[in-house]
């Protein structure tokens, strides 16, 4: 089904520790391309390193992480992002303040492309229309809801064009409305733009609901992966307390970090 046998995201042996403290021990995962991967774990299991280390926003002790092939390129600089062609959607959306959501929306194609000001407009125009945006330009982040920031960042991830984004729990910290209204905006923008994703959560209906793999990070290694059908009739303990968790976690909100229903059980 898919194009290439080559893995659009290919990590090998990936290791990050902050001092003894080993968050990372060694992480081998492949996201084929067009794919949905989510990478689900407990608080703390070490999701946003590793998300992280993919986008270059952390330098890893060890292993490789290939683009297409190529190296991601992380050589000790402060942020040495690989290019225009990953984007990053941050947990808390990491929108500027100060800035209009047209303005953060922009920003990037400002910053790493030498488009003309008239495409830079049109394009992000473009962006926010597309996530029911449009007569929000003008309006500063405060100004709008948790699910709309959410949106900007979105189309801000989006407005490059990237061929892989690295979603940081998407819908943490929304209410169960907008939280759907998000996800669902995911899959869809994914079919009709064709990305290839890297979704981080904790909520394991989502990571089953929308992707085509789903691996669980814990103790610093992919402790399982397959996709969700494999998931689902896997016999590993911590996968079935992660099923069995799914229906009450359903019921929470998302995103209340540390003391969700799910980390609950798994420090259990
Ligand atoms: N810059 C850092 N310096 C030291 N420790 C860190 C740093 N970033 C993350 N950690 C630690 O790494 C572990 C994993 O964190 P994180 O990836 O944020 O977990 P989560 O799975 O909840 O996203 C935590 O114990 C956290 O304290
Ligand atoms: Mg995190």
């Amino acid at each position: 089904m898919k194009s290439s046998s080559r893995p659009l995201l290919k990590v090998s042996g990936l290791r990050k520790a902050f001092g003894d403290h080993v968050v990372l021990a060694r992480i081998d995962l492949s996201v084929p391309r067009g794919t949905i991967v989510s990478v689900l774990g407990r608080s703390g299991a070490g999701k946003s390193v590793f998300l992280k280390c993919l986008a270059g926003l952390i330098v890893p002790d060890a292993g490789q992480i290939l683009l297409d092939g190529r190296s991601s390129g992380t050589s000790g600089g402060q942020r040495t992002p690989s290019g225009p062609r990953a984007s990053f959607l941050f947990q808390g959306n990491a929108l500027l303040d100060s800035l209009t959501a047209f303005e953060n929306v922009a920003l990037p194609l400002a910053q790493t492309t030498s488009l003309s000001p008239d495409e830079i407009v049109s394009r992000a125009e473009g962006a926010l229309d597309r996530l029911g945006l449009g007569a929000f330009g003008r309006h500063y982040p405060s100004q709008l809801s948790g699910g709309m920031q959410k949106r900007v960042a979105l189309a801000r991830a989006l407005v490059t064009e990237p061929e892989i984004v690295l979603f940081d729990e998407p819908t943490a910290g929304l209410d169960p409305l907008s939280r759907n209204a998000v996800f669902e905006l995911i899959v869809r923008l994914r079919q009709d733009l064709g990305f290839t994703a890297v979704i981080v959560t904790h909520d394991v209906v989502e990571a089953l609901e929308a992707s085509d793999r789903v691996a669980l990070l814990d103790q610093g290694h992919i402790r399982f992966e397959g996709d969700p059908e494999s998931f689902m009739a896997s016999r590993d303990p911590m996968v079935s307390d992660l099923r069995d968790s799914a229906g009450a976690l359903a019921r929470h909100v998302a995103g209340i970090t540390g003391v969700t229903p799910l980390a609950g059980r798994f420090l259990t």
